[in-house]
């Protein structure tokens, strides 16, 4: 066989594409990236219309964030984890005063999925005394891809990992997903049945040491839960003495509006897991942040945790510059004021297009869910269809949207809306100008 040769070709050749099938892998080749922008080695310019894979909050080449890393590559790279640095005591102090009020001391690691399987552990480590180790989770969830992440994921990217480590004991909790009620019910007469339905769980299951949610769940169809949903399950978990975990790995940092989707509801979880957007995704950096409650346990208890790279200086780096940056440029009112114009123009577009069968979002996240059939709610595929590698009708959709510009993430069913939040109306208008042309596609193929 021939050597590869161009950068596709060895990228093709010598790497793994992730999540998918290696037959038929293409990856564009990106040569720049700026803005709420990037372009190709065709020149030709694209518009990021979800922010990478929902994490460059801040958008690409800010000057601040930059400048922090290339100061901290010249300073100190690394240090082992064992020395205070200044770095990492103005950080976390700066950290402390954004998180969620009650959680004050953190665990850094280079990843969302790190950020979890430290929630999870630590979670676990401080329930051993009452034998509790299972995990709640929901099955339309994704909380990464190693063992205790991967086994409390919802989404059929679990299936591949199974079977799990049986002391995982993750347990499956019905979801907050009104267009598709697992109860089969409405809101707000179903009296919020999948929140309730926790409590007959808690009540049965026994060993649970936790229950973990995206509190708006991301890529998985931006499903966000009904006013009561939150405070309820809250309220649930603090009766039975089970922690409850909020994975903001990608709802954190300005997506909805605030620092953390929590904050829309005042629900004050005991462990706060983010990365993404916390250092813009300008380093990989993964945060774990808990209780005093849970940091006084260990006090006398072992924390057996850690990694080479925890709090690495260069993962460090740009998380006070984002952090000023998020307030500099007022990005969460801008979040919130697009988010009011996004709903507007999202639902013009339903009521033109037979395709799309429900929209929902906040601030700067927003799912188009598409149906082949508006009235039963037929999907064009399902999960299966997904790892099967069968052609879904969203990738022709997007691909549509890719031909004028626009990239936009697409999960299954629905296509997952999350430009930067430094993007303006008029961007992200051209953005949903160039869903509302591709959607035709899909019009073709609805049942009559
Ligand atoms: C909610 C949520 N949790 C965890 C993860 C895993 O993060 P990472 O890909 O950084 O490991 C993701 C990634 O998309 C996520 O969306």
């Amino acid at each position: 066989m021939s050597k590869p040769d161009s950068t596709v070709e060895k990228v093709v050749e010598y790497t793994y594409g992730t999540w998918r099938f290696q037959k038929g892998w293409k990856p564009t080749h990106i040569v720049d990236a700026e803005g709420v922008y990037m372009t190709d080695a065709n020149g030709k310019k694209y518009l990021d219309f979800s922010s990478q894979l929902m994490c460059s909050n801040l958008g690409h080449k800010n000057q601040a964030l930059i400048k922090a890393i290339v100061d901290q590559a010249q300073k100190m790279p690394y240090i082992n984890p064992g020395y205070s640095t200044d770095l990492r005591a103005k950080a976390s102090e700066a950290l402390v005063k954004v998180l969620p009020a009650g959680l004050e001391k953190v665990f850094y690691s280079t990843s969302g999925t790190e950020a979890n399987e430290a929630a999870l552990k630590i979670a676990r480590m401080v329930s051993k005394p009452k034998g509790a180790y299972k995990v709640i989770s929901r099955y339309t969830s994704y909380h990464g891809a190693t063992a205790a992440a991967v086994a409390c994921t919802g989404d059929p990217r679990r299936w591949f990992a199974e079977p799990t480590s049986k002391v995982d004991g993750t347990v499956f909790a019905p979801d907050c997903y009104c267009y598709r009620c697992p109860f089969n019910q409405k809101y707000p007469e179903c009296g919020v049945t999948c929140a309730e339905y926790l409590d007959y769980m808690l009540k049965n299951e026994g060993n649970v040491a936790a229950m973990i949610v995206e509190p708006v769940v991301g890529t998985n169809g931006i499903l966000v839960p009904v006013k009561e949903y939150l405070p309820r399950i809250r309220e649930i978990t603090e009766e039975h003495g089970v922690l409850l975990i909020a994975d903001e790995v990608m709802s954190g940092w300005g997506r909805t509006g605030t620092w953390f989707a929590v904050d829309n509801w005042g629900v004050k979880p005991d462990i706060l897991s983010t990365a993404k957007g916390c250092t813009g995704a300008y380093t990989p950096l993964g945060i774990t942040a808990t209780t005093k409650k849970i940091a006084d346990y260990f006090q006398d208890n072992y924390f057996a945790h850690g990694h080479t790279y925890e709090a690495h200086p260069m993962s460090m780096a740009p998380l006070v510059p984002a952090i000023e940056e998020y307030k500099r440029l007022n990005l969460f009112e801008n979040t919130k004021k697009l988010g009011v114009h996004t709903a507007k123009r999202l639902n013009e577009l339903k009521e033109r297009h037979p395709s799309i069968g429900d929209v929902r979002g906040i601030g700067l996240f927003w799912a188009v869910e598409i149906v082949k059939n508006r009235k039963t709610k037929k999907p064009f595929n399902t999960r299966i269809d997904k790892i099967s590698g069968t052609p879904l009708m969203v990738d022709k959709v997007g691909a549509e949207m890719g031909k004028q510009g626009v990239i936009c993430n697409t999960w299954i069913s629905h296509f997952v809306i999350a430009p930067p939040l430094i993007i303006n109306r008029e961007q992200l208008d051209s953005g949903i100008d160039a869903m509302d042309e591709a959607l035709k596609v899909a019009d073709k193929e609805v049942e009559a």
